[in-house]
């Protein structure tokens, strides 16, 4: 806080007669926190409908249109209506103004005022005055908080600023792309938790999503791949091609958009790999001079552009066209997983590595990455790109923002990059890659591995380890990525963005010294139900209770529940009925008989009352120990499985297969074996779309010419204790149930299985739904949340 500043808080302090400056009152519930709050014992200031808001000072049309909005958004989300007035009047409740000498840290900073006389929201310019406006509209959806009534705002004054400039979300629209209106909505929403950078990623192996002038092939046949697996179900058949892109006008609109949101759109054109859909549409832009398709797997294609003087020429009018849509100062050209065996296979790009005086292909990646780089830089603009040369060791040109993807070894990568004296944005795939999945609960969606919880991303380091002061200063922010191979649709995206963006919008804005876990946790209840009003499908993931259910003494099932943060009171019923806040609160482990049947249903509830998960059920009988499904089962590579989406059946929610993938093989430690005498299968093929993993493919020899399923004790070359042909499951498009008896006496207690499917998993993949045993004749196990009847 500025000398000046510190004198205003304490004189305005002295004045409303408050000892000490304390942190924020639980009544200010703000996401991310503002660098300094001071509650005051002063009586709440009540804004009720026909409230008016006064708009003052410089910047008057920005103004009113930040204003006008901060109306909508209050009448749309909370149900007030305030009256907005430029006349300097007496009665205004809520005043903004502009002021550019203000004593208000930076251009994006605000200060509000809530005493006696009202709210007063002063900035130095309009982007300050927006953010005031932002925290103004949590003041006014505090915990608790319901639409139509009279919001009370706590009195005291918050000073605040962000921490960092970079505050950004990376949007993959190469994989599956978004319509306009959705990335509209995503802007808005990004804009409401203070965040100020999309970084659109708009180019990519499987399409490329931009038309430029002069390269129509470009969109018509690069933006366009065959319609392999779920992809089908997006465009209706797979005869149906998977085509998008943006026009010009489109991405004008975008921008625009964004800007009246203080949200700047950094366009993402991926160089040289990540490539293939251009040269699928100019094949004279790659080394083989052969067409490849768009690509229709995912991960890192081997085909990369050719390093010459005409692919520069087209890179040039691509940049071109770029800088003439977007008017962001920062450019992002790529330079991730540029696989090289295209050109160290190719004479001429040995010849021009050679003539070029350069030691290797990771030195001509850096010699080309300059030359783009240089384009951008002489016309005023900064490229961005990846930390992968780095990573390889050669080096990235001098001018370059780096974002390092890379966090694992103590943010080495990151602090190399610091060192060589670029600016860096801390974007850690550990934790700040919302495509992967948030837990392992059974009902988790589909997510890449490993696991990158919410504190996880709460508590990702943004100052590499060991960086001196002057080192961090160049840290100039922090970005997510919502990569999209797993997000075919909107809804998707939403579920893996929030509620992590408001853990990466604390991580952006707030100052180091008001990281707390607790503390955000605290305010989060806040938040949810304002993503709740702007219709935004956040995941509760987070609070969801988890059954741990294992044997009791005798007859009995020992039920454990918890969720992932410990947050928040686990209640429960066991009649069958939806749990409210007046339920019984969880406090120990339950026990119930096993031979009755007991419908367990759990939710997470605050204290007062305000609901943070969803409920979750799961039916406990005899049954219970007997069956597991993917998600509760161990790959054998002991590696973190993913979690992939099964084609959608006609009734019922999608399936969701945890696999490793290239290796058809599962876990199961410890399974009680004793008395089962069947066991049952529901398995489905997933289409293979993992490209260069297919090198790592585990392939089992079959016995059967469709292959099969097999049961193997102790190990996985075990006593084989089921064999199950894959013939029936192998030509439908769903789940297929298979059944077996259990032909070896398995023993009297638990065994360590291995469950394996034969065959080649590039042929199509098996994936496990759940395996199930059963004793006798009945037909047992019950997967968490629903009993399922019939066929499916
Ligand atoms: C990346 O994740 N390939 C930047």
């Amino acid at each position: 806080m500025g000398k000046g500043l510190a004198a205003f808080a304490a004189a305005w302090l002295a004045t409303m007669g408050i000892a000490t400056a304390t942190p924020a009152a639980p009544a200010w519930s703000l996401l991310p926190q503002p660098a300094h709050a001071y509650p005051a014992a002063s009586p709440a200031v009540e804004i009720a409908d026909g409230a008016v808001v006064a708009v003052h000072g410089a910047d008057r049309p920005q103004l009113q249109a930040i204003v006008d909005r901060f109306v909508h958004l209050l009448a749309d989300t909370r149900g007030l209506r305030l009256h907005a007035t430029t006349a300097a009047d007496a009665r205004a409740a809520i005043t903004f103004n502009i002021d550019p000498h203000a004593d208000v840290a930076g251009g994006a900073g605000y200060r509000i005022v809530i005493d006696d006389q009202g709210i007063r929201i002063t900035a130095r310019t309009p982007r300050g005055a927006f953010y005031g406006s932002v925290t103004l509209w949590q003041l006014l959806t505090p915990p608790g908080w319901t639409r139509g009534s009279a919001a009370e705002v706590a009195a005291g004054v918050i000073d605040d600023h962000p921490r960092f400039a970079w505050r950004a979300l990376l949007l993959d629209s190469g994989r599956h792309y978004q319509s306009v209106a959705e990335i509209e909505r995503l802007i808005d929403w990004m804009s409401l938790d203070k965040l100020d950078v999309l970084l659109w990623h708009l180019t990519e192996d499987q399409g490329w999503r931009l038309d430029i002038p002069g390269y129509p092939a470009l969109t018509k046949t690069g933006a366009c791949r065959n319609a392999v697996g779920l992809d089908a179900e997006l465009t209706g058949s797979p005869d149906q091609p998977y085509c998008g892109h943006y026009t010009a006008a489109e991405v004008r609109e975008i921008v625009r958009y964004a800007a009246e949101r203080y949200v700047t759109v950094v366009p993402g054109i991926d160089l040289p790999g990540h490539a293939q859909a251009a040269i699928a549409a100019y094949p004279w832009l790659g080394v083989t001079g052969q067409r490849p398709p768009v690509w229709t797997d995912w991960g890192v294609s081997p085909w990369l552009l050719k390093p010459d003087a005409k692919t520069l020429h087209f890179v040039d009018d691509v940049l071109d066209e770029v800088m003439r849509l977007f008017p962001s100062k920062y450019v992002s050209i790529g330079g991730d997983e540029a696989d090289k065996q295209q050109w160290n296979a190719s004479p001429a790009v040995q010849a021009q590595m050679h003539q070029l005086g350069l030691a290797n292909m990771d030195q001509l990646q850096g010699w080309f990455t300059g030359q783009v780089a240089g384009h951008l830089t002489a016309h005023g603009r900064t490229p961005v790109g990846w930390d992968d040369e780095l990573v390889a060791g050669a080096t990235l040109p001098a001018a370059e923002v780096v974002m390092s993807w890379h966090g694992n070894d103590g943010e080495r990568v990151a602090l190399a990059a610091l060192r060589q004296g670029h600016d860096v944005v801390m974007t850690p795939q550990e934790s700040l890659y919302f495509d992967h999945y948030q837990s392992s609960l059974p009902d988790e969606w589909p997510g890449q591995p490993p696991m990158a919880t919410l504190r996880q991303a709460y508590d990702t380091v943004v100052i590499p380890h060991g960086a001196s002061a002057a080192e961090a200063g160049h840290v100039i922010g922090v970005q997510a990525g919502l990569w999209t191979e797993l997000m075919p649709d909107f809804a998707r995206d939403q579920h893996a963005l929030y509620p992590r963006v408001a853990a990466l919008a604390e991580l952006g804005w707030s100052p180091a010294a008001a990281h707390d876990w607790h503390g955000f946790l605290q305010r989060l209840p806040a938040e949810l139900e304002r993503y709740r009003a702007l219709g935004i499908g956040y995941a509760d993931t987070a609070f969801a209770p988890a059954f741990d259910v294992t044997a009791g003494a005798g007859d009995t099932l020992r039920v454990a529940l918890a969720n992932q943060t410990g947050f928040g009171t686990i209640r429960y019923t066991t009649d069958g009925s939806a749990p409210t806040p007046a339920s019984t609160a969880y406090v120990r482990p339950l026990t119930l008989a096993a031979r009755d049947r007991t419908t367990l249903r759990a939710a997470t509830f605050m204290p007062d009352g305000y609901p943070l998960a969803a409920p979750r059920m799961q039916v406990l009988d005899a049954a219970t120990l007997l069956g597991r499904d993917s998600s509760q089962l161990a790959s054998c590579s002991h590696q973190p499985g993913m979690r992939l989406g099964g084609r959608q059946p006609a009734r019922g929610p999608r399936p969701v297969y945890t696999m490793d993938v290239g290796d058809m093989c599962w876990l199961w430690p410890q399974a009680p074996l004793a008395g089962v005498t069947h066991v049952n299968l529901s398995v489905a093929r997933v289409t293979w779309r993992f490209g260069d993993e297919a090198k790592d493919a585990v392939v089992r020899p079959r016995v059967g010419a469709a292959g099969e399923f097999e049961i193997h004790a102790d190990s996985c070359t075990g006593p084989l204790l089921a064999r199950l042909p894959l013939t029936p499951a192998a030509q439908a498009s769903g789940q297929t149930r298979l059944g077996a008896p259990i032909a070896t006496t398995p023993g009297n207690g638990a065994r360590d299985l291995c469950i394996v499917a034969t065959g080649d998993p590039r042929d199509g993949q098996w994936a496990l739904a759940r395996i199930t045993f059963s004793k006798g004749n009945t037909e047992t196990g019950v997967p968490q949340g629903e009993r399922r009847t019939g066929k499916r």
